[in-house]
């Protein structure tokens, strides 16, 4: 298996437990399938005036997206949808009109301290990747509830389940992606 995924980090905190889950996935990916961020934070407010000519941060942002194989959005859930630094990049990555850059094999995940972790905020982030034509992971779901120490800072899952939970999820997503690419 030779597959880039790259991913999207909801948070925009230093202390993010969703990066530290994206940290997780990637040391649990298995062989051959490199996870490679790509940052949201210094994205400016999306604005259709700018899409005649799309600033270099923009085109830079699209670019590491052409360069993924597929697409993982690991993201917290804020108010029951998906953060807004999330939202501004989605529609930057959406345009200009005509060169959506989402359409790739694609899955969500995400962490929260509450009993239903995420999944609120990943119905309404499926909603948009499909709109976006991007085929999307049904089976199975990631809804991680976080715990103190669940994952370290940089990525070590301290509960065997969890580990082994995660490690399936991710081989089922690169096997999804690597389907959907024939
Ligand atoms: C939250 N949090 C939260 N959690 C949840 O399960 N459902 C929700 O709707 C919300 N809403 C929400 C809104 C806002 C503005 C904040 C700041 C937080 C709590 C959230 O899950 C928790 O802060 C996580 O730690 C956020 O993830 P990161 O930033 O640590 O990755």
């Amino acid at each position: 298996m030779a597959l880039k995924i790259g991913v999207f980090i909801g948070s925009l905190s230093a202390v993010s437990i969703n990066r530290k889950l994206a940290n997780a996935l990637t040391r649990l990916a298995p062989e051959g399938v490199e996870l490679v961020e790509i940052p949201i934070a210094g994205l400016p407010l999306y604005n259709h005036d700018l899409d005649a000519d799309y600033p270099q941060v923009a085109r830079d942002f699209k670019q590491a997206i052409a360069e993924a194989d597929a697409l993982l959005y690991v993201t917290p859930e804020y108010n029951r949808s998906i953060p807004g630094a999330l939202k501004n990049a989605i529609d930057w990555a959406s345009r200009p009109w005509g060169q959506n850059s989402l359409g790739k094999p694609s899955a969500t995940i995400g962490a929260s301290p509450g009993p239903i972790s995420t999944a609120v905020a990943q119905q309404h982030l499926k909603d948009i990747l499909l709109f976006s034509d991007a085929p999307v992971l049904g089976q199975p779901e990631g809804y991680i509830q976080f715990t103190e120490g669940l994952i370290t800072d940089d990525g070590e899952v301290t509960n065997d389940g969890t580990a082994e939970f995660l490690r399936n999820w991710i081989t089922a997503f690169a096997s999804f992606a690597e389907k959907q690419l024939g």
